[in-house]
């Protein structure tokens, strides 16, 4: 058995049969037929900071490491294509660096570049789907690579056709981004309201980002976590109006077809839960959607803390929170919120 410490962000103990750095298609190609002769589950992973291991993995994990940006252009936009195994938050400081605007509300996410698709990734406004131009997949049972267009991958609020159809035996290799040299900032979340559209430059958005980042966020290597653990509800335009009626100030984001997203860190908030601690496990100081681990926490210790937040939640407001995190079993992934009910 091998230690998965360094492969995923969260911290719990956990090992794996086998862990492979991949850095080839063709070496990803032979793992996978290796494994399948072996009957062995297969687990892939970028950066490991959206998932929880539950037990030890029975398999073989193979780690993301295929690198590379290519960078094209023509009058109106720059095209960046990037193999999936390059990190995200680096790419964002490259292309930056290039005085290639538009991925700048969307620094210091952790992870790949391969991962960002999965659950469209998203931060300050911005969104995975806004900046994406296609996504290489690899099939990995019949070898063969194909190209979806942003249409073809289904992207919704943390959604994406990755968690799907495409979830088993299929390999984001590369994206492709597409950015408009005429940058437009955009400024519509919390504190970028308060540049001047007209002044403002991607790289003070980009400083504003981390800045705010750093302080509501915790490390990872401080205390483990894996960002938001729940994803934020969204709940009927009825529900909402007797919600309202009883919390006046409770944060709301109309959605286009008349449901209502809330925001799930201030409905953990109110039930008073920030530094509330289970075991090793607790409910983060400064932003009540994040679960870390103090330093100890087994994963029984986040799975009894994530359902008591969600039954804390739910008796309040009865709002079911689902869990963001992807957490895996001995065997792969199992249902996140079965787990916490
Ligand atoms: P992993 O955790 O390694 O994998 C996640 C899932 O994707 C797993 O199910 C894995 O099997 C699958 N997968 C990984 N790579 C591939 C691939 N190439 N092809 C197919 N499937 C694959 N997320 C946001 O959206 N916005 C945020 O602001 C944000 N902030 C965060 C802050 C912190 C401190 C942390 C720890 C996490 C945060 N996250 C955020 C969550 C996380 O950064 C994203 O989900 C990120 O995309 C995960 O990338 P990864 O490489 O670590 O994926
Ligand atoms: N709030 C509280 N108390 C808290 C936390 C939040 O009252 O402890 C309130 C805030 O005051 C604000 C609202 O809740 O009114 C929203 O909070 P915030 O702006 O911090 O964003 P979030 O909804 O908690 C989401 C994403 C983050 C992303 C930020 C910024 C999800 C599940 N999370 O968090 O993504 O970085 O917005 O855009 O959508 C992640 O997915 O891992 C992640 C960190």
């Amino acid at each position: 058995m091998q230690s998965l410490k360094p492969f995923h962000t969260f911290a719990v103990p956990a090992q794996a049969k086998n862990i492979v750095e991949i850095t080839a298609l063709e070496q990803l190609q032979q793992v996978w037929d290796g494994c399948r002769q072996e009957n062995q589950p297969v687990l892939f992973l970028g950066q490991g900071s959206n998932v929880l291991f539950l037990k030890d993995f029975a398999g073989t994990v193979l780690i993301n490491r295929l690198m590379g940006i290519e960078h094209n252009e023509d009058e109106q936009f720059h095209y960046l294509h990037v193999n999936g195994g390059e990190n995200w938050h680096n790419l964002v400081e490259w292309s930056l660096s290039q005085s290639i605007g538009g991925l700048e509300n969307l620094a210091l996410i952790p992870g790949c570049a391969g991962s960002a698709p999965v659950q469209n990734i998203g931060a300050y406004g911005v969104e995975f789907k806004d900046v994406c131009d296609y996504v290489d997949v690899l099939d990995l049972n019949q070898g063969k690579q194909f190209r979806l267009t942003n249409a073809e991958c289904e992207f919704g609020y943390r959604e994406s056709v990755f968690k799907h159809k495409y979830a088993q035996g299929f390999i984001v290799t590369a994206v492709g981004l597409k950015l408009a040299k005429a940058w437009q900032p955009v400024l519509k979340y919390g504190t970028l309201a308060n540049f001047d559209k007209s002044a403002v430059g991607f790289q003070q958005i980009f400083d504003e980002v981390c800045a705010v980042r750093r302080a509501k966020l915790p490390d990872p290597k401080e205390f483990g976590n894996a960002g938001s653990f729940f994803k934020n509800p969204v709940i009927s335009a009825g529900h909402f109006a007797l919600l309202q009626q009883e919390y006046p100030n409770i944060p709301n984001f109309p959605q286009d077809d008349g449901s209502v997203k809330l925001a799930a860190g201030w409905l953990i908030d109110q039930c008073q839960l920030k530094g509330y601690q289970i075991g090793g496990a607790a409910v983060h100081q400064n932003q009540a959607l994040v679960l870390v681990n103090k330093g100890d926490a087994t994963a029984s210790d986040i799975v009894e803390l994530a359902h008591h937040v969600r039954q804390s939640v739910a008796a309040k407001f009865d709002v079911y929170l689902s869990p963001e995190v992807r957490f895996i079993g001995e065997l792969g992934e199992v249902n996140a919120e079965q787990a916490i009910s």
